[in-house]
């Protein structure tokens, strides 16, 4: 992964590939942003003029990439819009900075070393810059898939996964001072994670089954302290699991329950977050169509998202307990498949009637989500690619907040917005209830198709131990990027809710569940 570090030195001296500086949309043109002084005095106080003859504009994702003047010891100058500049006074925000840093990142990849003069003006804003920039510099290559990253040269075009940019220098970031220090050692951490989660979503199923995942966190277990459980087939059936077996007895890969469990000694709340991790989602005997199953290894993003969590928690050493469940198992069509209108028995004893095998993420949540409730959270959190619905209702960038508790919808709405992530509340409508009533089972899998991502939420309540605070992320829109690469987000799978868990875990560390 991408080094990072802090370093107090002038744009103009620092020993980089690149130096990173921010433009502005200003009234009259391009303007430099702060940070980047030197940088424009080598260019005689003109780089703004200079950025204007080139087309720049300083909006959003774009970059300019210019020979550097006499007296900058770095080759290239990566200009990268910042968008509009703050209004007097204010401060960049977190979110700019992050989207610029990844863009300058990302157009960076190949490179050896980029020093980013981006308007740093406090702690917040170098963790910012390297969050952005470490998470844009995420490469993807399939293992095995041989060599084709050109290391030292920046790549022409997109098409070939060079090799990440090797080493971030943020400039103004003191890397002596402690505020300094811990910010730099949190983007580390979060990013690490994030990218974690990005390269389990992926890998192709047939690199990532149940069992593989499983054995993933076994090894990042054991690397961080953490302590781990695996529920194999044998021991799901004797558990009574009939949601989870359900979903993978189709595959030949058979499903798994995962316990990773972080502990601090001074922990006063305990918070656990369950996982959907369907490593590959046909929709089973209710195949999907072509068209719609292509990127379904996708469908394990909430998964990868809480494993990626609990470790960025023990990394940062958080006070506070964590404990990570991940459902996995491979939705498949076959002889031992689930058929449409079987009843299963979950783990909570209630029956259910799967009337669509498609709708097989809400199975395997629930017996997961009654297996957390016997330890009694102070809350649980479930992340899930669950419904088509709600990437019809807000699109490919926000996700879903459903919960049985309107103060805790709040506080993940309110941490996903300090992670720098879109997420929008939504209701849980009580008459939705009736549509998911069976004649023959306590539910059905399936009801009402309108709002179809509401009534997955009210069927994942009925699994929730009484009286606990619940909350669940529906992540189907942002788990995957099928289109291009922005801001610091790659193609394919970006991380998505890995931030705004672990930012859920500092307010519950900080008494503010
Ligand atoms: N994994 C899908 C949801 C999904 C859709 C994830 C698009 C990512 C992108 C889920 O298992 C599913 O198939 N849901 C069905 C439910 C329906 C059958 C009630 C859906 O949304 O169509
Ligand atoms: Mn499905
Ligand atoms: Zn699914």
């Amino acid at each position: 992964m991408t080094a990072l570090t802090l370093s107090t030195s002038s744009p103009a001296a620092v020993r980089a590939d690149a130096v990173v500086v921010g433009v502005t949309k200003g009234a009259k043109g391009p303007a430099v942003a702060p940070g980047a002084e030197a940088v424009d005095q080598a260019f005689g106080g003109k780089l703004a003029a200079v950025l204007d003859t080139l087309g720049a504009t300083g909006s959003e994702g774009e970059v300019t990439k210019l020979p550097a003047a006499s007296g900058l010891k770095a080759p290239v100058v990566l200009a990268v819009g910042l968008g509009d500049a703050p209004a007097k006074g204010e401060r960049y925000g977190a979110e700019a900075l992050r989207r610029a840093a990844g863009v300058a990142a990302r157009a960076l990849s190949g490179s050896k070393k980029g020093a980013f003069a981006l308007p740093v003006q406090d702690a917040d804003g170098a963790a910012a810059v390297a969050e952005g920039a470490l998470l844009g510099a995420y490469t993807f290559k399939v293992a095995g898939a041989g060599k084709n990253g050109r290391r030292g040269k920046a790549a022409a075009d997109g098409k070939a996964a060079s090799a990440p940019l090797a080493e971030v220098t943020v400039l103004g970031g003191k890397p002596r001072d402690k505020a300094f220090k811990a910010a730099a050692d949190r983007a580390t951490a979060l990013a690490a994670e994030v990218n974690r989660a990005r390269d389990l979503v992926n890998t192709p199923s047939n690199a990532l089954n149940p069992a593989s995942f499983a054995a993933a966190v076994r090894q990042a277990a054991d690397e961080h302290g953490l302590a781990v459980e695996v529920l194999d087939e044998k021991a799901l059936a004797k558990g009574g699991y009939g949601g989870i077996l359900g979903v993978g007895q189709g595959s030949d890969a058979p499903p798994r329950l995962v316990r990773l469990g972080y502990t601090h000694p001074a922990a006063t709340a305990t918070l656990a977050l369950v996982g959907k991790g369907i490593t590959y989602d046909s929709g089973g005997i209710s195949l999907k169509p072509p068209g719609h199953n292509e990127t379904m290894k996708c469908d394990m993003s909430g998964a990868a998202a809480v494993f990626a969590a609990v470790v960025a928690v023990a990394k940062l050493g958080l006070p506070v307990n964590v404990t990570g469940w991940l459902a996995l198992a491979e939705n498949m069509p076959s002889g031992s498949a689930t058929r449409p209108g079987d009843v299963l028995t979950m783990y909570s004893g209630k029956t259910v009637e799967v009337l669509n095998t498609d709708a097989e993420g809400r199975l395997v949540l629930a017996d997961t989500l009654t297996r957390a409730s016997e330890e009694k959270p102070d809350a649980i959190v479930d992340v899930a690619t669950l419904t088509g619905a709600m990437v019809l209702a807000l699109g490919n960038r926000t996700f879903g907040i459903m919960a049985n508790d309107e103060a805790f919808r709040t506080a993940l709405h309110e941490a996903a917005a300090e992670a720098g992530e879109q997420a929008w509340p939504m209701p849980l409508p009580a008459e939705l209830r009736k549509s998911i009533d069976s004649p023959i089972a306590d539910l059905a899998n399936m009801g009402e198709r309108m709002g179809g991502g509401l009534v997955a939420g009210i069927f994942l309540k009925e699994f929730v131990g009484e009286g606990l605070t619940w909350g669940h992320l529906d992540i189907a829109g942002p788990a995957f990027n099928e289109s291009g690469p922005f801001g610091y987000t790659p193609k394919g799978g970006t991380g998505a809710a890995v931030r705004t868990l672990v930012r859920l875990a500092e307010r519950a560390a900080a008494g503010g569940l």
